[in-house]
């Protein structure tokens, strides 16, 4: 697969004639301008409700993001270098699927400064990226949300739900296994590059990961400017009993006010195998004077919960994270394999457009997968029909959210064997996840 780089994509030409009738001028930054890309990010800082970004701190993202295809709306007499009224950018990834993996077009840093919200700026960058996306062949777009509301009208799905994971160690006593390798202490540089190597491997295991960025795990590991309290970061990683590093943990201990004792919190873990992230919990659950562990972007089948005696010792929220959009639904479903034979016609609503259409999906015992569009005149009449919105699809695609639960919330109507036979073609035996925030 070659990598689109969506940096040549020029901007949505309707965005730009939507957003010039009120006066702005919607124009991808030239990352080569000091003076531009400062503004982007300091615009963008603002937007998330960040602290002004250091002069360190800019430098330290420029490299994260000249590779970045990065959009400002500006008021249109905008000199160089003046912060633009509202900020997007985007570029490709490889999201894993089941069976592989597809090109995604990844939307980041949407913000629209408080002085010019609620005239539909943001609907504009929305609707641009998809027809950006679109028109550069990608089949499916992604992000991740502050707020759950804001992205379900663009097509958008909570399709990778994740858990947000509490221990009280105090109850919560260990029955894991023992593991024939054992856990070290690393520095901070040997932490970022570990968990640069370790998730580049791990994405591939699951559906719903993307890749990750130098940048962002060197602020894991708390290598970056921006991140207050880096000495209180530290790091663990375990080697098997080859020597071989299977995973790593990136952590923080926050001392629980009067108590002499201690929160740790773990910033992220990657692990390749079962013994890893069992020994990289069990360092943290037996951690000396720590009363609490929590952890977030956990899959939602990890094995904490049975790895203790007391499972009501876990608090194990489930939460949206990952938020896919199909744009293409023959190269999505294509794109992807299926645990079972499947025979239907997707009668898909989209009011964007792209992936309206009635679609029937075929995979053949032997894992053959057909789409093909179909009139509503030549519907064949032995597969079975689902009605859906293209936000139920992309809900179904990787495989993390059922068809009987959306069909039981009316989110699909299909009769209940053709809903639980969705669920045995698209669900995964290990659930999807994402591991990063972007
Ligand atoms: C969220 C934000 C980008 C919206 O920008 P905006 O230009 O005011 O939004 P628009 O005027 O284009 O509104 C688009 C739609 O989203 C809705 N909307 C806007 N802000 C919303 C919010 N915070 N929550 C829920 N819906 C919201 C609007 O009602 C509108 O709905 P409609 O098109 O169905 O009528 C902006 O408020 C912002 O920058 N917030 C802080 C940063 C942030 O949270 N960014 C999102 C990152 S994931």
């Amino acid at each position: 697969m070659t990598a689109t780089d969506a940096r040549t994509i020029p901007v949505d030409p309707v965005s730009a004639d939507r957003l010039a009738a009120q006066g702005l001028t919607y124009r991808v930054i030239d990352t080569s301008s000091d003076a531009d890309t400062e503004a982007f990010l300091r615009a963008d800082a603002r937007g998330f409700l960040d602290v002004d970004p250091s002069a360190e701190s800019v430098q330290a993202d420029r490299e994260a993001i000249e590779v970045r295809r990065n959009i400002g709306v500006f008021e249109a007499d905008a000199r160089e270098g003046v912060w633009p009224v509202a900020t997007v950018n985007s570029w490709t990834t490889p999201l894993t699927v089941p069976g592989g993996e597809l090109e995604m077009w990844a939307i980041s840093s949407v913000t629209v400064s408080g002085t010019h919200r609620r005239r539909g700026i943001a609907r504009a960058l929305l609707e641009g990226e998809l027809r950006a996306a679109s028109a550069a062949g990608t089949a499916i777009a992604g992000l991740t949300v502050s707020e759950a509301t804001i992205y379900s009208r663009y097509g958008f799905a909570s399709a990778v739900p994740v858990a947000r994971v509490k221990v009280d160690t105090r109850k919560a006593g260990w029955v894991g296994p023992e593991q024939s390798g054992r856990v070290e202490y690393i520095d901070r540089e040997t932490l970022r590059d570990d968990l640069i190597a370790l998730h580049e491997s791990e994405r591939t295991a699951r559906s719903g990961q993307i890749a990750g960025w130098d940048a962002r795990w060197a602020r894991m590991a708390g290598l970056h400017p921006a991140e207050t309290a880096a000495t209180a970061i530290r790091g663990v990683r375990y080697r098997d009993a080859e020597g071989t590093v299977q995973g790593a943990m990136a952590y923080k201990l926050t001392e629980i006010a009067g108590t002499f004792r201690s929160e740790l919190a773990i910033r992220h873990v990657s692990a390749l195998t079962p013994d890893a992230l069992i020994a990289l919990w069990r360092f943290a659950l037996q951690h000396d004077l720590v009363d609490t562990v929590t952890a977030d972007q956990r899959p939602v089948d990890d094995p904490i919960t049975w790895l203790v005696a007391d499972q009501r010792a876990v608090e194990f929220t489930v939460h949206d994270h990952g938020w896919l959009r199909i744009l293409d639904v023959t190269a999505a479903l294509q794109g992807r394999t299926y645990r079972a034979a499947l025979d239907v016609v997707l009668q898909v609503g989209d009011p964007l457009g792209f992936a309206a259409g009635s679609w029937r999906l075929r995979v053949g015992a032997d894992g053959a997968t057909t789409v093909d569009a179909v009139g509503d005149a030549d519907a064949p009449a032995q597969a079975d029909v689902v009605e859906l919105d293209v936000v139920a699809l992309s809900a179904l695609f990787a495989g993390g959210v059922s068809a009987a639960r959306l069909r039981a919330a009316g989110r699909l109507r299909a009769s209940a064997d053709t809903a639980a036979a969705l669920d045995d073609a698209f669900r995964t035996a290990d659930a999807p996840v994402l591991g990063l925030w972007y």
